[in-house]
């Protein structure tokens, strides 16, 4: 056994079968103590709405925390402001106004609540029917005016719009970079749209629970090698089971 850095995400993926999270929290809490290894979350999920969650749930004290769709690191959940270096790599070609004027326009787009507004991340709420109709004419709109962006659907309802240099995937690149892990000893794991950028950003270890959503499930389909698993098990019971698989624990 040996050190691995494990990236998860924490809706439906780590949460969502509480005995099961309790065991795979001993088993990962036992790894970091023994071997170094490093506990990530990479959520959809603001700071805001993180506090709510682990009010809620027990989770571990990652090592760092990836919010807002990888558009904010922080290495210390405590602190309010996230990592600079990061952010100041997401302001690139980044016109949140003017995206925010063109959003507008479409009255299918209804905005998210303010908290999961962050400044680079507008996002919004639109039916999976009018998504099909409504997201090719925002992109063109959005492109015609050169704008720089990163659009992300998930969960069949929520529709993200990022810095084009941030999503989750370019997040634990960052990190990898920062702490000099490569992506044989990295894992990440999650259920949705927003998590497939987790899969495809290089050649990580990936595990897609059970009760995965169609999109990611589709996705998976199309794109099969042998460094993703897709778990028999849902929630942590399916982390456990990939993490078995690949050797780490
Ligand atoms: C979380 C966030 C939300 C985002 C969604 C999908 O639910 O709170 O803002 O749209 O994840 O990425
Ligand atoms: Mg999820």
């Amino acid at each position: 056994m040996s050190s691995f850095l494990f990236v998860t995400d924490l809706d439906h993926t780590l949460v969502g079968d509480y005995k099961a999270l309790e065991k795979l929290n001993h088993e990962l809490e036992q790894h970091r103590k023994d071997y170094g290894t490093k506990i990530v979350y990479a959520t959809g999920r603001s700071l805001t709405l993180y506090k709510e969650l682990i009010a809620e749930q027990p989770l571990l004290t990652p090592d760092a925390l990836i919010t807002s769709v990888g558009t904010e690191i922080y290495f210390d959940s405590q602190e309010y402001t996230p990592d600079s270096e990061w952010s100041e790599k997401l302001s690139d070609g980044w016109n949140r106004n003017l995206i925010v004027e063109i959003a507008t326009a479409f009255p299918e787009l209804v905005p998210q609540k303010e908290s999961e507004q962050r400044p680079f991340k507008v996002s919004y709420l639109i039916s999976e029917e009018n998504s099909i109709k409504v997201l090719p004419q925002l992109k063109s709109q959005l492109e015609s005016k050169s704008l720089k962006f990163n659009l992300i659907y998930s969960g069949g309802k929520d529709l993200d719009i990022l810095s084009l240099y941030a999503d989750k995937g370019l997040a634990v690149k960052f990190l990898q970079y920062k702490w000099e892990i490569n992506s044989a000893t990295t894992v990440v794991c999650g259920d949705s749209g927003n998590d497939i950028a987790l899969f495809s950003a290089g050649e990580e270890r990936g595990i897609i629970v059970g009760n995965a959503r169609p999109e990611l499930l589709e996705w998976y389909k199309a794109n099969s090698t042998d460094y993703r698993y897709l778990a028999k098990s849902s929630y942590a019971n399916g982390i456990l089971e990939g993490l078995r698989h690949f050797n780490f624990i």
